[in-house]
């Protein structure tokens, strides 16, 4: 009886180990024909429909999944500037895990944020395993919520300003935190001299963002080392590719020496990356000039776009209004200066 039941169970673990090499070997034959490497990853996503809470779209998380699955080579790290909930984080390692090549998976990915709770988080609030004030950590939340894929994460807890990096090449770079002009600095400096020629992907999560326009700034200045990749679709990331050796070159970043015309060709280039007239490539240039405090040059450019058939409907609307409270400001202070 002892040994009938030990031969049934022998047999069922051997087709068990049977079934997953047959698994293995048709999925690695079908991802050799682009046919059955389309259907896979389609059953992929239907299976893992459910999106992760942050503030990336189901694109934008398939193309992180599908990079690390079937592009990253290993020859460099991946690093993730601004990984918050971990929306990024988890589909790179969720990629990484499955991809076939050969090399140590082991804290691959460079996790990097402040996770320090800030009040604009609170509309996300809900999808979290607590309520969080102001100034509190989140870092056990990101740690639960990665805890699955920790072996292929390093968590890089506080300020990138201070944090820098290892020095190891760079094969793909994700950036959601050039969120001021010293940050972008700190990330250009740090960051981009790792980048691999011909190989490494820069992933701008805030390229079609209102707010950072010094992205265009600096991807404008920077165009002959870069080439276009993807604009992913309805999201505001677009991906670009390193084409040759970069070294800092603190000009880059020197903000204050762009003309207006530089300018002008900067945010053209961008347009023009992503097909012409893209509303909020359009509302971070009227940021450009709010940034700077001209509000009337703001103005004549916000009015121009929509004068274009811009879409109203977008982020100039964000502009719009932060340009009407700024005119109203100026007016309270000039009158309180004349009463003085
Ligand atoms: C827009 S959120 C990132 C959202 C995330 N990429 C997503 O899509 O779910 C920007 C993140 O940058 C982080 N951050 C801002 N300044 C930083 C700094 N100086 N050092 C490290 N992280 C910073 C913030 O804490 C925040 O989590």
């Amino acid at each position: 009886m002892a040994n009938g039941f030990r031969k049934n169970l022998l047999v069922q673990v051997a087709q068990m180990i049977n079934l997953e090499i047959t698994k293995l070997v048709l999925k690695a034959f079908a991802k050799r024909i682009p046919f059955f490497r389309g259907l896979l990853w389609w059953l992929r996503s239907l299976r893992k429909s459910s999106i992760l809470h942050g503030m990336t779209s189901r694109e934008e998380q398939q193309y992180c999944r599908s990079y690390t699955h079937d592009t990253y080579t290993g020859i460099g790290e991946i690093v993730d500037l601004g990984c918050w909930l971990g929306s990024t984080t988890i589909p790179l390692a969720q990629g990484l895990r499955k991809n076939l090549n050969r090399y140590t998976r082991r804290e691959r990915i460079h996790a990097y944020d402040l996770f320090l709770w800030e009040k604009w988080m609170d509309p996300y609030m809900p999808g979290c395993r607590k309520t969080y004030s102001p100034g509190e950590s989140f870092l056990g939340e990101y740690k639960a919520r990665t805890r699955k894929y920790s072996s292929l994460i390093r968590i890089y807890p506080g300020d990138l300003h201070q944090l820098g990096w290892i020095g190891k090449p760079i094969e793909f770079l994700l950036v959601d935190a050039m969120k001021s002009q010293e940050l972008a600095e700190s990330i250009v400096k740090c960051f981009y001299p790792s980048l691999i020629p011909e190989k490494s992907l820069l992933l701008h999560q805030d390229f079609k963002h209102f707010y950072t326009s010094w992205i265009h700034l600096i991807q404008y200045r920077l165009r002959d080392y870069f080439s276009f990749e993807t604009d992913i679709p309805n999201s505001s990331s677009v991906v670009f590719r390193l084409k040759k050796r970069l070294e800092y070159d603190p000009s880059v970043v020197d903000f204050k020496s762009f003309t207006d015309r530089e300018v002008d060709q900067a945010f053209d280039y961008s347009m023009a990356l992503v097909g012409g007239n893209n509303s909020n490539i359009a509302a971070a240039k009227v940021m450009y000039f709010i940034h700077q405090d001209r509000t009337v040059e703001a103005k004549r450019v916000l009015d121009g776009f929509y004068h274009d058939g811009f879409a109203k409907e977008s982020e100039l609307a964000i502009c719009e209004q932060r340009l009407a409270g700024t005119l109203v400001r100026a007016a309270i202070q000039s009158d309180s200066e004349q009463l003085v």
